[in-house]
């Protein structure tokens, strides 16, 4: 049985440019399950933010003319913007500059420094500015030329020596790896064992937290000219949002304590942060881990390549909402590619899904059933009777199977699966329209009962398929809702239980769901769009 709280948290994004579609990703993703658990009841905080401290967030103030602070503003608006636009439904949206934040960060220093799991040391090692990340001499690559480089994004790195705050990481190693062997779902998908060999077992060395180079950061108490490494200053956004540390731990106690279910989503190349040091830094606070780490993969070019800012090949989510409407982009997201995979985002694709499942499949039901409903019953929806035939006593069990299958898959997280569990529910009723030939019926007057009856099962399974796929099209589903007039008693989870609700409703007025795309056009504008970046 899932557990009634609900915390999910998505990265917070740097606040160094604007959001493109591979961040929107892990946003539709995370407000999926967050709409789904909802659906089904749970008291969910679902919670995403902006990362704005660090020295390439300076830089790129630099270069505009601004204060740090300024540009973090200005950045920080447009992510709440584009998360309202997408109808994100966050609880929060938490910021590195926030008070709230800097106050729970310096506290949680100071306390660890006060219990000896942070002590002052020297650092001296590689720094990768893009990634704000630390290499030591055997983990950096050395490429043709001589360079050092980045064995994450694989650009160069530079030297850096200063004295600085180290996290004692050594001493939770056996600590982690009990709580690895304990909850070998912790990391889904066998995801964590690249970890363990690539970071683990060559012996992790303690983390360098604080540095001195640069003050665009969360300064200490004890040690002013040292600000907090982004990284440890990003990680704790999850629980300074809930007010950890502060006078009113309501929220805390209730979404981090034992009985809550805590989920992270995070992108691959940021498996390590929270699969390692973020356990770290919640068992050296003396804090619960999280039930999951959910890897989700990344979304790349038609030719491979990861979508990403500092390539500039990742268009903004804006555009393709304004042409294709929120949810096609928001079904796509979900849909096309296997959640926890990598995959390509190509124009040819994104219009097939949308034209196959969004207008074929489900406008077409939605359509087809209704204006039969309008010919053949003047509007009104028959009365629900137990079906004698066949047929349709397997589309009722078929309406529970699919709804099953779908709870099962959204309880863990595949909303790629839960998706499509939705679009194969709604293909059983166009199947169905195949088989009992309504039109044909219709022309009998024995058979006026079977027609009854299949038009009410299309009709629930029109009802179940928009709830189903209600948490990814925020407006078509309740559009369509709107369409048959469903009663309000009858829109939510629960309530797809009772098979009567629907009886002799009187559907309202009928409209195009979603518009069939010209395929050569919006391949041809698709490519313009991404393809004109990658090169
Ligand atoms: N600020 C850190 C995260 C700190 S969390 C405590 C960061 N920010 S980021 O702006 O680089 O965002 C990274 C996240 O954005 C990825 O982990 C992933 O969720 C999402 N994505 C960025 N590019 C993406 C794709 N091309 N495809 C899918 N998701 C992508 O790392």
């Amino acid at each position: 049985m899932a557990k009634k709280t609900f915390y999910i948290t998505t990265p917070i994004y740097y606040a160094s440019a604007h959001l493109h579609i591979g961040h929107s990703y892990c946003e539709v993703i995370t407000d999926s399950l967050a709409r789904y658990k909802r659906e089904r009841g749970c008291d969910v905080f679902f919670l995403t933010g902006a990362d704005e401290h660090g020295q390439k967030i300076a830089k790129n103030a630099e270069n505009a003319s601004m204060t740090p602070q300024e540009f973090v503003d200005d950045i920080a608006k447009t992510f709440i913007d584009t998360w309202g636009r997408m109808k994100i439904s966050n609880n929060d949206f938490i910021r590195t500059t926030d008070k709230r934040h800097v106050e729970l960060v310096q506290k949680v220093f100071s306390k660890l420094l006060e219990q000896g799991d942070i002590y002052l040391g020297k650092y001296e090692g590689w720094y990768c500015t893009p990634d704000e990340s630390f290499w030591t001499d055997s983990q950096v690559v050395v490429d043709e030329n001589g360079k050092h480089i980045c064995p994450e994004c694989g650009r160069e790195v530079h030297r850096e020596t200063e004295e600085a705050y180290f996290l004692n990481c050594k001493k939770y190693i056996p600590q982690l790896l009990k709580f690895y062997d304990e909850h070998p779902d912790f990391v889904p998908d066998g995801k964590l064992n690249e970890m363990i060999n690539t970071f683990i077992k060559p012996g992790l060395e303690d983390l360098c937290i604080t540095r001195t180079n640069f003050s665009w950061g969360i300064p200490i108490k004890e040690n002013p000219k040292h600000v907090v490494y982004v990284w440890i200053d990003a990680l704790l956004n999850y629980i300074s949002a809930l007010g950890y540390l502060s006078d009113d731990e309501t929220l805390f106690n209730k979404f981090w304590g034992e009985e809550s279910e805590v989920v992270h989503f995070v992108g691959r190349e940021i498996n390590r942060f929270h699969t390692i040091y973020w356990p770290i830094l919640l068992m050296a606070l003396g804090l619960r881990l999280p039930d999951h780490v959910y890897v989700h993969g990344l979304l790349l070019t038609r030719s491979g390549v990861k979508l990403s800012k500092s390539l500039g090949n990742a268009p903004s989510p804006l555009p393709l909402i304004e042409r294709y409407g929120l949810d096609a982009l928001r079904y796509y997201m979900v849909r096309e590619i296997q959640v926890g995979e990598d995959g390509n985002f190509t124009p040819k694709q994104f219009v097939e899904r949308i034209n196959v499942d969004l207008v074929n499949s489900y406008g077409n039901l939605l359509n087809r059933s209704l204006s039969m409903i309008n010919k053949y019953f003047q509007g009104k929806i028959p009365n629900y009777k137990k079906p004698t035939s066949e047929r349709i006593l397997k589309a009722y069990q078929d309406i529970e199977l699919y709804r099953n299958q779908y709870e099962t898959h959204m309880d863990n997280y595949d909303v790629t699966k839960g998706a499509e569990d939705a679009i194969n529910l709604i293909n059983v009723g166009n199947k169905l329209i195949e088989e009992q030939a309504p039109w044909a019926l219709a022309k009998d007057s024995t058979k006026l009962g079977e027609l009854e009856d299949t038009m009410y099962v299309l009709v629930e399974i029109i009802r179940n398929g928009s709830i189903l796929l209600r948490p990814f099209l925020v407006d078509k589903s309740d559009e369509a809702l709107n369409q048959m007039n469903t009663p309000s008693n009858a829109r939510n989870y629960d309530s797809l239980k009772d098979v009567t609700l629907m009886s002799n409703v009187t559907i309202g007025n009928l409209s195009q769901l979603f518009p069939r795309l010209d395929k050569e056009k919006e391949i041809a504008y698709l490519t313009e769009l991404i393809d004109g970046k990658e090169e």
